[in-house]
């Protein structure tokens, strides 16, 4: 049975040997993405070399990449310990092609390492292809011989993978391992699929489009490979085992703290020491790589996991800091693969112990208020907010700390409590960062969000409201102050503001105190649920703790609503005319217009914009009411809602139903899932006109459309155009399109004859006779110059001549457009007598040409100067004499 670090090596080796370089993992804080917490992607490192901003230096790569997933959006912190498959730091192995290979050999060689290197059963693998991939479906038919029924077309974002809102991307395939029949769990893109017995061993992306704000906005400079093998899964799926803690890593480091605490992993206890296990590696990598325990942005998430694994080892009864003494364990197993790692091991050991001496001496006493706290609580009790606070203020627990004890204990904890004990607590924690003077980045605002939790979203129901200014920034640093001048950020406690998500833009409008106005410019969202205002103050100066009226311009946001509700019709629409393979690819809705992204292999007919256009305004015209609710997820999707799954929802979504489904009776006609601001009736849209249609990326098609007033006066212009071409012909407007075309036939006829009469002119007037021809050394010679003639008119006007001069010379020469064309014909009886073609080139020369060509009858030149015309029929007669 090989070992993790084998499976490792035979990944890297496989790879190696098909021309990749290996690479060794990036460190977990991204060097070049200030947007991402931690590197949680092998890709991640690679990113610029998908996108073109820096030139790889080799074209395929391969690594292992240390991933972290426990803050921001990939977070998977609360589940550690308590499932069989998610762990908070894990190893992604990949191979790269950065415009090298594609499908083909991405396929081809994934294939043959999993199931020659690696030995898996054919039988028991199936894959998935992004919905409209034949060529990858096609390609998995070949290589693995299954039919369609293990070849399963998924849609949506599943098997769409994305970096982030911003990034490389592209449609996916991946490999899934069948645990067997003894596991719950169903196939993906079943209703069950999120069992574990079906799972996800390899992904394999199709690298091909960019994104900016969650909108392709454009193809890579080439089609790409990125793939991803978690490889503790790979291990436990070569192991014969069902959880990542049964594999030989983790027992080796679950028998370590089973040692160090004299405790056996089973029952509860188990928990505790897959928790430990886990953390100690995450920890210790991110302490490797730089990361310190702190109260702001990354190093906040390292203090909880670590307090987090701390409060389990007290739960074993460790009497002595414990995580310190697990390091060396971790460093004999990994290592050798990162040397990084037993490099850093003194200051990983000094920097875990020192924080579990600090949290010990706070942690037995809040376990004991905790204790007190919940005293004669039955299971499904729930812990007050202000002492989930206190616990938090005071004994340094973080709130994922102990709702992770609540939960171990049946209880849950009033998490709007904490929140509003928090609130309390603001002016406070304003000093803590006051006159920091630091660029307000990603992290700065995680720290707020820590300290003073999300902003409330008052906007669904209103357009106004009153909001305490919490923070501000100017020039990305925290300010006390603004001055009438001054563009600052601005959080407030709650705002009726929509900040920029979901593809529709921020709102815009006012703000005014006593004595200031301001008027907001954008409105962003940062730490995932702040609602940070963009305004500039225009009077008056604006301070921290402000009571401020939040005006939002009324007539923007009806328009903006009014265009995100009709994006949403335009997606059903889309679906039922184009056919249900119709995806979303992304969508930007504003006060001025729709626009959606979808895939869709051909452009759009006018048949079927027609029809599209048709259906959303029969839904407009049924008037009926909006629904919004607020369901679970899962939920959401048995209700039909269209999901966009690309991260984690939280615990409630939004669900949006618009219209009466026009072919059945009582069903819906859109459901989405959707935080953004919609209209009230799906009348309030008024009018819906479809104005461009047109392809952004392969396989992705674009929609702009207009609503209400816009899409009026958009059709008034075009109607306007009509009226007035009517009106200028005297004539109805729906005569128009007969008249332009009989114009278009005179004005055919009449080029016809302006050519014919040109011709006529030449050959002498169109009195049928040409004047007559001169004569030098016996031999006639017709030789004219003709304005406005090009060298393919003058082949007919020397066939002519020839014709009537019976036996002798042409010489023509046509100017246009300042240059000079030259024809010679000579009839045939003179052809050993005189060369069509040395008369051209004479001709030519004598005009500062180059040459001609043709035949002893018939040659043509040019020249580029056309006023020496004369020149060349003298060059000619010159020629003529020898
Ligand atoms: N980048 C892809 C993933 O993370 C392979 O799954």
């Amino acid at each position: 049975m090989p070992s993790l670090n084998e499976i490792r090596a035979t990944y890297l080796d496989f790879f190696a040997a098909d021309g990749h370089e290996k690479v060794h993992s990036a460190p977990l804080v991204p060097q070049n993405d200030p947007s991402l917490l931690f590197v949680n992607a092998g890709m991640v490192p690679f990113k610029d070399y998908f996108t073109g901003a820096s030139k790889p230096p080799y074209p395929r790569a391969t690594s292992s990449q240390k991933c972290v997933r426990a803050g921001g959006k990939h977070n998977d912190l609360d589940n550690v310990g308590y499932t069989a498959r998610h762990l908070t730091f894990f190893e992604m192995l990949g191979n790269f092609s950065f415009g090298d290979y594609f499908k083909e050999h991405a396929i081809d060689r994934a294939w043959k390492l999993v199931t020659q290197e690696f030995g898996l059963d054919a039988k028991r693998l199936l894959v998935t292809v992004y919905i409209d991939d034949d060529e990858a479906a096609a390609i998995w038919k070949k290589v693995t011989g299954f039919g369609d029924d293990k070849i399963i077309r998924i849609a949506g974002s599943d098997n769409f993978w994305a970096m982030g809102d911003s990034g490389p991307c592209g449609p996916c395939t991946e490999i899934f391992w069948d645990h067997g029949d003894k596991i719950p769990g169903g196939p993906p893109g079943s209703p069950d699929e999120d069992g574990d017995r079906y799972v996800e061993i390899w992904n394999n992306v199709f690298m091909q489009f960019e994104k900016e704000n969650d909108q392709i906005v454009r193809n890579l400079p080439k089609p790409s490979v990125d793939t991803g093998m978690g490889l503790e899964r790979m291990t436990t799926v070569l192991q014969g085992v069902h959880s990542v803690f049964e594999t030989d890593l983790f027992k080796t480091l679950i028998a370590a703290s089973e040692d160090a605490t004299s405790t056996k992993s089973d029952g509860e206890r188990a928990a505790s020491h897959r928790v430990i296990a886990d953390h100690l590696r995450s920890s210790s990598f991110l302490i490797a790589d730089g990361v310190t325990p702190s109260n702001e942005g990354r190093g906040y998430v390292l203090r909880r996991i670590m307090r987090r694994a701390m409060r389990h080892a007290h739960l074993l009864g460790a009497a002595d800091p414990l995580m310190h003494r697990l390091v060396p364990t971790l460093v004999a197993q990994m290592g050798d693969a990162y040397p990084e790692l037993a490099r850093a091991q003194p200051f990983i050991e000094d920097t875990l112990k020192q924080e579990e001496v600090r949290f010990r001496t706070t942690l037995g006493r809040g376990m004991a208020l905790f204790d007190t706290a919940v005293q004669g609580f039955k299971p499904g009790d729930m812990l007050d907010g202000q002492t989930a606070f206190t616990l938090s203020d005071t004994y340094g627990f973080p709130l994922d700390l102990t709702q992770d004890e609540a939960r171990r204990r049946g209880f849950s904890v009033n998490v709007d409590g904490f929140e509003s004990a928090m609130a309390e607590q603001r002016q406070r924690s304003r000093e803590h960062w006051k006159g920091s003077g630091q660029t307000a980045n990603t992290n700065e605002w995680l720290a707020i969000r820590d300290r003073m939790g999300p902003t409330v979203f008052t906007g669904y129901d209103n357009i106004e409201g009153s909001g305490e200014v919490l923070a501000l920034m100017n020039g990305g640093a925290p300010v006390e102050t603004a001055e009438a001048g001054d563009i600052v950020e601005i959080l407030f406690d709650n705002t009726p503001f929509y900040a920029e998500s979901g593809g529709q833009t921020g709102d815009q409008g006012t703000l005014e105190w006593p004595g200031g106005e301001a008027e907001v410019l954008d409105v962003k969202k940062h730490a995932g649920d702040l609602h940070v205002l963009s305004a500039q103050i225009t009077a008056g100066a604006l301070q921290i703790g402000a009571r401020v009226a939040q005006l939002v311009d009324a007539d923007k946001r009806t328009t903006t609503r009014a265009n995100h509700s009709a994006a949403h019709l335009l997606h059903t629409a889309l679906k039922n005319v184009l056919g249900p393979a119709v995806a979303q690819k992304g969508q930007l809705v504003d006060s001025e217009r729709a626009r959606f992204d979808f895939s869709h292999g051909a452009p759009v007919t006018e048949d079927e914009l027609a029809a599209i256009e048709a259906e959303v305004n029969a839904v407009i015209r049924q008037n009926v009411p909006a629904e919004t609710r607020l369901m679970a997820p899962q939920e959401a999707i048995e209700a039909g809602a269209i999901a966009l799954f690309g991260e984690k929802y939280g615990d409630e979504v939004r669900v949006l139903t618009l219209g009466r489904s026009l072919v059945s009776d009582n069903a819906p006609y859109s459901v989405e899932l959707c935080g953004g601001t919609h209209v009230a009736r799906t009348g309030d849209i008024g009018l819906f006109k479809v104005i461009q249609e047109t392809g952004v990326a392969a396989g992705v098609r674009r929609i702009e459309a207009l609503t209400g007033e816009a899409a009026r006066l958009y059709l008034e212009s075009q109607a306007k155009v009509t009226r007035n071409l009517a009106r200028d012909f005297k004539i109805q407007t729906q005569d128009v399109p007969g008249r332009v075309e009989a114009l278009q036939g005179s004005v055919k006829t009449l080029e016809k004859q302006v050519a014919e009469l040109k011709k006529q002119l030449a050959l002498g007037g169109g009195s049928g006779a040409a004047s007559a021809p001169e004569e030098i050394g016996g031999i006639k010679l017709m030789a004219r110059v003709l304005d406005g003639v090009d060298g393919k008119g003058l082949r007919g006007v020397a066939e002519d001549f020839r014709k009537q001069v019976g036996t002798g010379v042409v010489a023509l020469i046509g100017v246009t457009e300042g240059k000079a064309a030259v024809t010679v014909a000579v009839t045939s009886d003179l052809t050993d007598r005189v060369n069509a073609a040395d008369l051209a080139r004479a001709a030519v020369i004598a005009m500062g040409g180059q040459g001609a060509g043709g035949k002893p009858d018939f040659a043509q030149g040019g020249a580029p100067d056309g006023s020496k015309a004369e020149d060349g029929l003298a060059a000619v007669r010159e020629a003529l004499k020898d």
